[in-house]
């Protein structure tokens, strides 16, 4: 990695740090100054003790409560005491407080399985990608999931989860979307309320983050998000404020980006006015991975905690990375002697850090490492995994099944098309990537269920797979990041399926199953190109020519989508008899598939994310990801509120698949719905019936259609949502939504408050943003202004708003 001078300067540094003893002696606490008064100090023992420790604390000690110890084990900084945790703080022994470790992500813990000279495996367990939770839209079984995430947080002696992450779909080409849940902001709220409650009742610590507008990868640090304060309030920061109010989430990650033209981590609008003002928020705010340019602005913004708060910049990082060097500038850059400073030399007033390391301390009492938790490093994986699979199938769409192709009978023979099959995707990449034991691949999961798959189709997929692979340019290598963000996996191209093969398969066997895969991670977006949104010419013919040789023999064949985010479907969507949309399920992948596959679980998921007929269908198509082009510095949200079904609903385009859609192998009806309008709620009950013959369960979406005004509104937006318990045929569930005032109103900029405007308001009750069942309509007589807020986050330039 490190050549020449460059490198033999770097060693002398690290000699000179080790002859000074820095790095030799560095413990788990910070080393004292001089300062520091010689009788008994007072240890921190509880939210009592804080102010008093605070006052105790020496400007370097305060200095290092809120700057991160720096990626452990890399570029000088003391050996990790849990390899591939991500992040780590300072701890003072003298005043009782210890040092706290933070992991990720959204999937499952991020931490390194292996650790030097120990035998014990440190694997965590891969759920199902965050955009598939969300399509579960069950709330209760999205809180098991985090229990169990938060349980291995606990078990292997970590503190704070960073994860989940909320940011809203607002492209479908977004690098990171996996990562989160829908293009909806309740939808995005609910399931992070029900994932945080998971994680927290381990007594740890769940972050949300981007906090926010963080819709994109191209120039992610830097973009200018310009975005009104009515989309903001409305979509971007709505999430947030349900998981705020509802879960009480211990942390949040200010984003990379700037809003409005301030960095995220330094705008005190959004950090202190918004988060601490408005929202009552009780936690600490820690800054992404090296964002911001200025520590001492992300201080007073209200930024309590520099991460990772090592001496080098993302942008040095990243480029050492890249260019397999590091500069010896970047040991330069120390964010503790700069904090100093700045409180000697007047800019930064003492009182500022004192409130951010109280912010800290207070969930810092909360922690296991405070309380000394004796962790086992023994989480339960098997019950975890089994969580895993069942979050996994119940997260899968049934996007298209005519003359019931789907479930397939136990007997059947199935011939396997695409190389996904094998290399199943359980995740994606970057800080969202869990290193679990295994994945199971669709192929496998299959077989294991008792479905025969043609072995000469399979074996001819392995050995072509095998070939590739150890050509240099299809090699998998670590991340450049290490194998702890994931591996680097060249796609193999679509192995060419001559006429032969498929006609001897096709005779061979009942049914064919082509298995489509695509991956993102953090750093880069997606393109509407061949391989990525579009399928390629490969693939393309693969539907085409396996559907036409299993359609002329009358047999049937099925698609199944291994991806992350949307992709073309509408080209060939036509050609398959069914359609399963598997995301990216987990670790149990193949079990997951193989369970809706076999009818063991009858699908039940629903889409939480717009599926276009083409990309350029898209509301912020023409505005992602920026301008200039090439090198993109601001992004104008000009869609405004119209954004995902907000935008297909109200301008009549055609989706493919709309948000909410998603079939089952029974069906439903909805005999009854009651509304109930009082002066400031409005009540809905919703009976559901299995019409059907098999059992299953639905979700009840409620929509609320608010009439134009002054304010212009979104022809549908929705306001609550449930699912029934697993429903007999002919049995019958009632589920039951209370909407208040907030739920129907809209943000007036003007006024400065969420305002319920005059006018006739329909409720939709359907099972999609399209399939409504019963619509109630009931008049609101006068304005009503429900809250009012700060008028803040005002863009810096006008805004060629979307309007009808
Ligand atoms: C990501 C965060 C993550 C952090 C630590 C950053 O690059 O944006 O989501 O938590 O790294 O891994």
């Amino acid at each position: 990695m490190l050549y020449g001078k460059k490198k033999v300067i770097l060693i002398l540094i690290i000699i000179l740090f080790f002859l000074c003893g820095w790095v030799g002696n560095i413990s788990v606490f910070a080393e004292t100054s001089n300062q520091i008064n010689t009788s008994e100090p007072p240890k921190l023992t509880n939210e009592k003790s804080i102010e008093k420790v605070i006052n105790e604390m020496t400007l370097e000690e305060k200095a290092k409560m809120v700057v991160g110890r720096g990626f452990p084990g890399m570029f000088g900084n003391p050996k990790a005491e849990i390899a591939g945790a991500v992040g780590v703080t300072h701890g003072i022994e003298r005043l009782g407080i210890p040092p706290l470790f933070f992991a990720d992500g959204p999937a499952g813990l991020r931490i390194s399985p292996f650790r030097e000279g120990d035998p014990h495996t440190y694997y965590a367990t891969a759920f199902p990608i965050e955009t598939s939770l969300a399509s579960t839209w069950n709330k209760n079984l999205v809180t098991k999931v985090g229990k169990a995430i938060g349980n291995e947080v606990k078990e292997y002696g970590l503190d704070i989860l960073l994860a989940p992450a909320l940011n809203l779909h607002r492209n479908p080409l977004g690098g990171r979307n996996f990562e989160y849940f829908s293009e909806d902001p309740l939808l995005t709220g609910k399931m992070a309320v029900s994932y945080i409650n998971g994680v927290q009742s381990n007594d740890v610590g769940a972050t949300i983050k981007h906090f926010v507008a963080n819709n994109q990868e191209t120039n992610r640090t830097d973009i200018d998000t310009i975005v009104s304060q009515r989309a903001l309030r409305e979509l971007y920061l709505k999430g947030f404020e349900i998981a705020i109010k509802e879960a009480n989430p211990w942390a949040v990650m200010s984003a990379y980006n700037k809003v409005n033209s301030a960095h995220a981590s330094e705008n005190k609008e959004l950090l202190t006015t918004v988060l601490r003002d408005d929202w009552d928020f009780k936690g600490f705010v820690m800054t992404d991975w090296f964002a911001g340019t200025d520590p001492i602005a992300q201080m007073i913004a209200g930024n309590d905690l520099i991460m990772p708060g090592d001496s080098i910049t993302l942008t040095e990082f990243m480029n050492a990375l890249k260019n397999s060097t590091i500069d010896e500038k970047i040991l330069d850059r120390d964010h503790i002697t700069e904090i100093m400073n700045a409180v000697k030399n007047g800019t930064l007033d003492e009182s500022i850090l004192d409130r951010n390391i109280s912010k800290i301390l207070n969930i810092l009492v909360k922690t296991p490492s405070f309380k000394g938790y004796q962790h086992s490093d023994n989480p339960n994986l098997q019950k975890n995994a089994e969580i895993s699979r069942r979050a996994g199938s119940e997260g899968m769409v049934l996007l298209k099944n005519i003359h019931k192709t789907l479930p397939l009978d136990e007997n059947a023979k199935i011939g396997l098309f695409g190389n996904t099959q094998i290399e199943t995707i359980r995740g994606g990449t970057g800080s969202g990537y869990v290193n679990a034991p295994y994945t199971i691949s669709i192929a496998d999961g299959l077989k294991n269920r008792g479905f025969t798959v043609n072995n000469d189709l399979l074996q001819s997929y392995k050995s072509y797979i095998t070939t590739l692979r150890h050509q240099e340019e299809y090699k998998i290598k670590p991340s450049v990041l290490g194998s702890e963000f994931g591996l680097e996996i060249p796609t193999i191209p679509e192995k060419p399926l001559k006429a032969k093969e498929i006609n001897k398969t096709v005779k061979e066997t009942d049914v064919g199953v082509v298995v489509i895969g695509r991956i993102s991670g953090e750093f880069e977006d997606r393109k509407n190109e061949k391989g990525d949104f579009l399928l390629t010419d490969r693939e393309q013919d693969m539907i085409t020519n396996v559907t036409n040789e299993y359609h002329a023999s009358g047999k049937k064949v099925i698609v199944i989508l291994n991806i992350g985010g949307p992709i073309e479907v509408a080209s060939w969507r036509d050609k398959p008899d069914a359609i399963l949309l598997a995301w990216q399920p987990g670790q149990e992948a193949g079990f997951a598939v193989a369970d809706v596959i076999s009818g063991l679980v009858n699908p039940s998921g629903k889409l939480p994310t717009t599926f276009p007929m083409a990309y350029n269908d898209v509301p912020s198509a023409k505005n992602f990801p920026g301008t200039p082009e090439e090198n993109p510095e601001k992004v104008v949200y000009e869609e405004d509120i119209f954004m995902g079904y907000r935008y297909f609903t109200t301008f009549d385009i055609e989706p493919a698949y709309e948000f909410g859609y998603g079939l089952s192998y029974t069906t439903f009806h909805f005999p009854k719905v009651k509304v109930k309008k009082s002066k400031d709620e409005v009540k809905v009950s919703v009976t559901v019936e299995n019409s059907g013959d098999i059992p299953g369960k639905e979700v009840v979406q409620v929509y609320i259609s608010a009439p134009d005004n002054k304010l212009e509104k979104p022809a549908i937006e929705l306001k609550a949502f449930g699912k029934t318990k697993q429903l007999k045929p002919k049995e019958k569930d009632t589920l039951k939504f209370q909407l208040g005032l907030k739920d129907l109103a809209s943000f007036d900029e003007e006024r400065s408050a969420w305002v319920v405007e005059k006018g006739a308001y329909q409720i939709k009750v359907g099972a999609s943003s399209e399939n409504i069942y019963e619509t109630v309509i009931f008049e609101v007589e006068e304005d009503m202004v429900v809250e009012k807020v700060n008028d803040i986050l005002k863009p810096k330039m006008e805004i060629n708003k979307l309007s009808k």
